[in-house]
């Protein structure tokens, strides 16, 4: 099939180098020239494992990336990967939805065959029928017509980090259609792939997508609550987890126990359902307590540091570990940013280390010491926060010996080391 995706993005990338990659030909576009350049040229945007080597496989020859939205018009699909922030208010900012949706209208004035636009941005449920649909129409001047355009809403369920392998093998293919017409169409974008797929309405689809992340994040918050009690009654919430785990209406994944969930999907769409819920006349009562356990999580760990070496004030404290978890350089509200903040605010000096994430952060906190290896953090240090799962840190041992005083408090259950006190166990 002849795809676009509008949209150079986390996931209009991993969206394009994938389709490509299972045969599609696939125009992928982005406004930010330099994106486009990138891209073009082999060179991934985003740090994926596995990206660099299926980007150079299939750029230039099924794959193409431009600032130009002319390939639409003679496309079979397009998808809207464009990115939808958080506002102010905790609401979906979906200002580029509409305009990405606009020039795809505007460009299907000039298509002579059957199109499909495909909406895998997180959008609040009511947001393809409500915004999409009427936007392409509008600017395509015409009323909806189902022998010539067909909606289809197809959420991403990637994780960062694992998204090549999580799009190649999904649990699930959710596919939410204007009319069967569009679903029938679209199914076949993902031949190649062997999953269920669950035909649905759009604003299903939407909800799947939210209410998925949602029940993730409640997952985790759920732990780290338990966590919190066992390490009062002095039992390993890991242990427990393992146990509760094993039934299989509940699942082993997402009960780890720690300083909480950040990045760029939980905590903006746990925030973006709170909203919906209320607009609609109901209070999320069990997602506020998701948000509450979560914002408070990450400040046990200074209050932890703070019980074993008092005041704050002067101390040099390491953070290992910036990222909001491993295998990615992306910091977006990282557990590390309120703990940096807390520690800033009680006098600390942040020494600061991430195998990737270094100068990401600097852009938050430029004035921290961002240290090239976990000795440099460690290296006369009174007091170590873990606050990032990536596996090497699993392996330091001889580096704590570099502290002034071996206080480890660990966020993430990582350590293999003794001596180290962990959030909730
Ligand atoms: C999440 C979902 O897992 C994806 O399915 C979804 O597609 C994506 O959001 C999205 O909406 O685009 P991601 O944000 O990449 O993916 O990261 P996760 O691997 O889910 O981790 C999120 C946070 O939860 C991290 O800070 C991690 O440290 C934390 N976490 C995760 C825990 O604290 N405990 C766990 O057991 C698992």
């Amino acid at each position: 099939m002849r795809i676009s995706v509008v949209g150079g993005g986390y996931v209009g990338l991993v969206t394009s180098v994938c389709l490509s990659e299972l045969g599609h030909e696939v125009d992928l576009i982005e406004i930010d020239a330099d994106k486009v350049a990138s891209i073009n040229s082999g060179q991934p945007t985003i740090y994926e494992k596995e990206m660099k080597g299926l980007l150079s496989v299939n750029i230039g020859f099924r794959l193409k990336a431009t600032t130009d939205y002319d390939p639409i018009s003679i496309s079979d699909i397009t998808f809207i990967c464009v990115g939808t922030p958080a506002a102010d208010d905790g609401h979906a900012d979906l200002t580029m939805i509409a305009s990405a949706s606009r020039s795809i209208g505007k460009q299907l004035r000039d298509a002579e065959k059957y199109h499909v636009v495909a909406v895998k941005s997180t959008v609040p449920p009511g947001t393809t029928s409500g915004l999409v649909i009427p936007e392409v129409l509008n600017a395509l001047g015409k009323g909806p017509d189902p022998d010539e355009i067909g909606f289809v809403m197809n959420p991403e369920f990637l994780r960062e980090g694992r998204a090549i392998n999580d799009f190649m093998h999904p649990d699930r293919i959710v596919l939410g259609c204007s009319d069967r017409r569009a679903g029938d169409f679209f199914e076949p974008v993902y031949d190649g792939i062997f999953a269920p797929k669950i035909r649905t309405n759009l604003t299903a689809a939407e909800m799947i997508k939210y209410a998925s992340n949602a029940f993730l994040a409640t997952k985790i918050s759920f732990s780290n609550e338990i966590g919190n009690i066992c390490k009062r009654l002095g039992v390993d919430v890991y242990e427990v987890m393992q146990g509760v785990g094993l039934d299989h209406r509940i699942s082993p994944h997402f009960l780890n126990a720690g300083a909480g969930f950040g990045g760029s999907c939980f905590p903006k769409d746990v925030s973006a359902l709170m909203q919906l819920a209320r607009d609609a006349g109901e209070e999320p009562l069990l997602l506020r307590s998701v948000m509450e356990i979560n914002e408070l999580q990450p400040l046990r760990m200074v209050s932890i540091l703070e019980s074993k070496v008092g005041s704050l004030e002067g101390k040099k404290i390491a953070i290992i570990g910036l990222a909001f978890k491993d295998n990615t350089d992306d910091v977006r509200e990282s557990r590390a940013i309120p703990v940096i903040n807390e520690l800033l605010k009680k006098g600390a000096e942040v020494r600061a280390y991430d195998p990737l994430a270094n100068e990401p952060m600097r852009r938050i906190f430029p004035d921290i010491i961002y240290c090239k290896n976990p000795g440099d953090a460690l290296q006369g240090a009174d007091g170590c926060l873990v606050m990032t799962e990536w596996p090497q840190f699993g392996l330091l041992d001889h580096e704590f010996e570099l502290m002034r005083s071996k206080v480890i408090v660990e966020g993430r259950r990582i350590l293999k080391c003794r001596d180290r006190e962990g959030i909730c166990w």
